[in-house]
């Protein structure tokens, strides 16, 4: 029945709503007391690939704040590995990737990726966390955009200038061309599985494409990011296009597609609804350093983001960007309690 229908499956499709609905990215994580326990005896990678304790570390936040979605606990590199990249995550400083590419025969020896196969206990934690999910909870899988993966396979982990990826781009274009081409379909198999396992909704992380120019995007990425969404569209379910700094070509981001357009908070929000155009949705914007400020000035910030969004059906409300591990859990609270309130 329609209106059984949780809020932010109906917002994500530009349906009405009794109050707006809110999640966060990277709403499990170290702010949790919860999940830092768990990380005392697991690894990032064991909890990701372990369905029971990746549906368990899904739920944590689930159950403390109610929010209107979970987002399967996952990461975006975990396809590496099956594509033939070995990657872990060294204490304190993110993901390292052993053999970073680095010219065309690297790329020529990447694998093809069966999703179900490889990485099933995905799937696995999908079908988990369904089971145990209030109906009113929509749930959320996701992948890596292709440009996003890129430059972690070719910078090794996280980069300041992309500099090796430019080049890669500039120098070896048919390497790179070859390169988006194997992570577009792989991504497109990859969420094609999460939905067929439960997820209702499928958000595309391109979290580092700010980094390009409106030009090289055009050029470069966005024909792969719209080859994702095209790819997904026959599914009829809500795709969320997320990326930050975007807000040089938020237009282009539009174009690449989705139904759902994820902004950072560097745009005021109704000026990036106002150019993704309102028959799109619009996820976000709240700067997650808002949660480290004085309560007054962290209500005023929720409270202007929701301002912008001026009731019209279609926002979701979100954080620009995902926490930091010392965000104060009592903060996410509040926020909730502030975007639950508001009239
Ligand atoms: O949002 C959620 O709650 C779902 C889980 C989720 C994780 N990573 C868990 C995670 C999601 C959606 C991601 C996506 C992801 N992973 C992105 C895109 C979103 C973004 O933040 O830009 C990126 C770029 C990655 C790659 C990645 N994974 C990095 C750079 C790091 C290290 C940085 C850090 O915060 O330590 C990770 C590790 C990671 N992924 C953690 C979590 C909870 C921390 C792992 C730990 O417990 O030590």
């Amino acid at each position: 029945m329609e209106d059984s229908q949780p809020r932010f499956l109906k917002a994500c499709r530009l349906e009405p709503v009794d109050r707006t609905p809110v999640w966060f990215m990277r709403q499990a994580g170290r702010y949790m007391e919860e999940y830092r326990r768990l990380r005392r005896r697991y690894g990032m990678l064991e909890l990701c690939r372990n369905p029971e304790l990746a549906a368990e570390v899904t739920l944590q936040p689930i159950r403390r704040f109610e929010p209107d979605a979970a987002i399967i606990f996952a990461d975006i590199l975990l396809p590496l590995p099956p594509l033939g990249v070995e990657f872990e995550f060294a204490a304190g400083e993110g993901p390292r990737i052993h053999r970073p590419l680095r010219d065309p025969a690297d790329v020529a020896r990447l694998r093809p990726v069966v999703p179900e196969e490889s990485l099933g206990f995905v799937m696995e934690a999908l079908r988990l966390v369904r089971a145990e999910l209030d109906p009113r909870i929509a749930l959320i899988g996701f992948a890596g955009a292709p440009f996003t993966l890129a430059s972690y396979m070719i910078e090794g982990g996280h980069s300041r200038h992309f500099l090796a990826t430019k080049r890669l781009m500039y120098e070896e274009p048919d390497a790179w061309r070859n390169l988006m081409s194997v992570l577009t379909r792989t991504t497109v198999d990859y969420l094609r599985a999460q939905a067929a396992a439960g997820a209702q909704a499928l958000q595309l992380f391109d979290s580092w494409v700010g980094a390009l120019d409106p030009d090289d995007y055009r050029e470069f990425v966005m024909p792969y990011s719209a080859g994702v969404f095209r790819s997904l569209e026959d599914l009829g379910i809500p795709l969320i296009h997320f990326g930050t700094g975007t807000a040089g070509f938020l237009e282009l981001i539009r174009e690449a597609g989705g139904s759902v357009i994820g902004v950072d908070w560097r745009v005021p929000l109704d000026e990036a609804w106002r150019r993704v155009g309102h028959d799109r949705a619009i996820q976000g914007n709240l700067d997650p350093l808002a949660l480290m400020a004085p309560r007054p000035i962290l209500k005023g910030k929720v409270e202007a983001v929701l301002d912008r969004a001026a009731g019209r059906p279609g926002h979701v409300f979100n954080l620009g960007h995902g926490f930091l591990p010392e965000t104060p859990v009592d903060n996410v609270s509040a926020v909730i309690d502030w975007v639950r309130g508001y009239r």
